[in-house]
């Protein structure tokens, strides 16, 4: 008999739910995403986006029960998304999940968001099994972990102020192109855009250390176009672009090596909505190609946020008897171990 986990996501600007059997196979994965609602201000409104999900959380996880083809009764665990993200995002889905939990008197497991993004590859055909180094760079966070045991993570370093899909999104916004801006750069830097154009910094990439720092790197993109005319700036979008997701790729991939290397471990998981950019992925392939590293990285959809992941993690928490109570808060900040 298969372990149904329901997964439940709401900790920033996706709505998502799903259901995965034993801890592995997707079910269900229904993102409801709020691009639309918070283009209009180049980046995630935390009002607007608590209100989004209420409005769209019960159709969402219905959709994700009638998606499976499995009565909620048939579900084993609810796993929702605890933390870190936006407190009142994060309180609708949590409120939710322990509502069904109740009514339904389903054991409810509280994940952390930044472990579960690691767990969308198992979701992938031929899942890592611990150890492994995990990457997890999103809009939120940028940190580097050792995955001792499906649920004993060890962080080895993280960002020391912007993450790295905040960076991009940042950038974005100054270059004038659309939220969410990750992806707009990638595909700016598609135009033509040459990455040696612009020799911008690569901050932290002989710290002798696993943490990153984005900050100084942006800044340094504002200082060199300072002083240009709009026009300009225009005509050299696709080369900054390009020059800039260079700068960030090379320490992504250095940074994950080094990791690599001084734990003498040879797998790698690179995850979180920046894993999806194709530049950052081509860079990781080729460098594990080289070093004989194996290498997942979770399908776009996958790495992007969704309630699969969660619904994943929240399996093997279980199987290891970690059952939350209804007394369990939403948290905004990054767990640390
Ligand atoms: O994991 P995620 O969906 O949400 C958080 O947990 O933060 O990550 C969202 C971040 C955003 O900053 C977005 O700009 C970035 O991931 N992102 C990308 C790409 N797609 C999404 N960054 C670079 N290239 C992409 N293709
Ligand atoms: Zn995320």
């Amino acid at each position: 008999m298969s372990l149904l986990a329901f997964g439940i996501e709401t900790s920033c600007d996706e709505c998502a739910a799903s259901v995965v059997a034993d801890g592995k196979k997707i079910l269900s994965n229904v993102v409801a995403s709020q691009v639309e609602a918070h283009r209009p201000y180049g980046g995630v409104v935390p009002e607007i986006a608590s209100r989004e999900h209420l409005k769209k959380i019960v159709q969402v996880a219905e959709q994700a029960i009638a998606d499976a083809k499995t009565p909620l009764d048939d579900i084993d665990i609810i796993g929702v998304t605890q933390g870190p993200g936006l407190i009142g995002s994060l309180l609708v889905g949590l409120s939710f999940a322990k509502a069904v939990s109740l009514a339904r008197k389903i054991p409810l497991v509280g994940v952390d968001h930044v472990a579960a993004h690691l767990f969308a590859a198992q979701l992938e055909p031929k899942p890592p099994k611990p150890q492994f180094v995990g990457l997890v760079v999103s809009g939120g966070h940028t940190s580097i972990y050792l995955v001792n045991d499906h649920i004993d993570l060890e962080m080895l370093g993280a960002t020391k102020d912007d993450a790295a899909g905040e960076a991009f999104d940042k950038i974005a916004k100054f270059l004038g192109l659309p939220y969410p801006g990750g992806i707009s750069i990638e595909l700016e830097s598609q135009k033509g855009g040459d990455p040696r154009k612009y020799a911008l910094p690569r901050p932290m990439l002989k710290s002798g250390d696993l943490n990153f720092s984005f900050s100084g790197l942006k800044t340094a993109l504002l200082n060199l176009v300072r002083g240009w005319s709009k026009k300009r700036v225009g005509k050299e979008r696709a080369h900054l672009c390009a020059s800039f997701q260079e700068a960030v790729v090379d320490v992504l991939v250095a940074k994950s090596f080094e990791a690599l290397e001084k734990l003498k471990i040879r797998k790698l998981v690179v995850a979180g909505g920046v894993a999806a950019n194709a530049r950052l992925r081509e860079v990781l392939k080729m460098r594990a190609n080289i070093k004989n590293v194996e290498l997942w990285m979770p399908s776009k959809k996958l790495c992007t946020d969704n309630a699969a992941m969660v619904a994943a993690l929240a399996y093997f928490m279980f199987k290891e008897g970690i059952v939350s109570d209804q007394a369990i808060e939403a948290y905004s900040t990054l767990y640390r171990k």
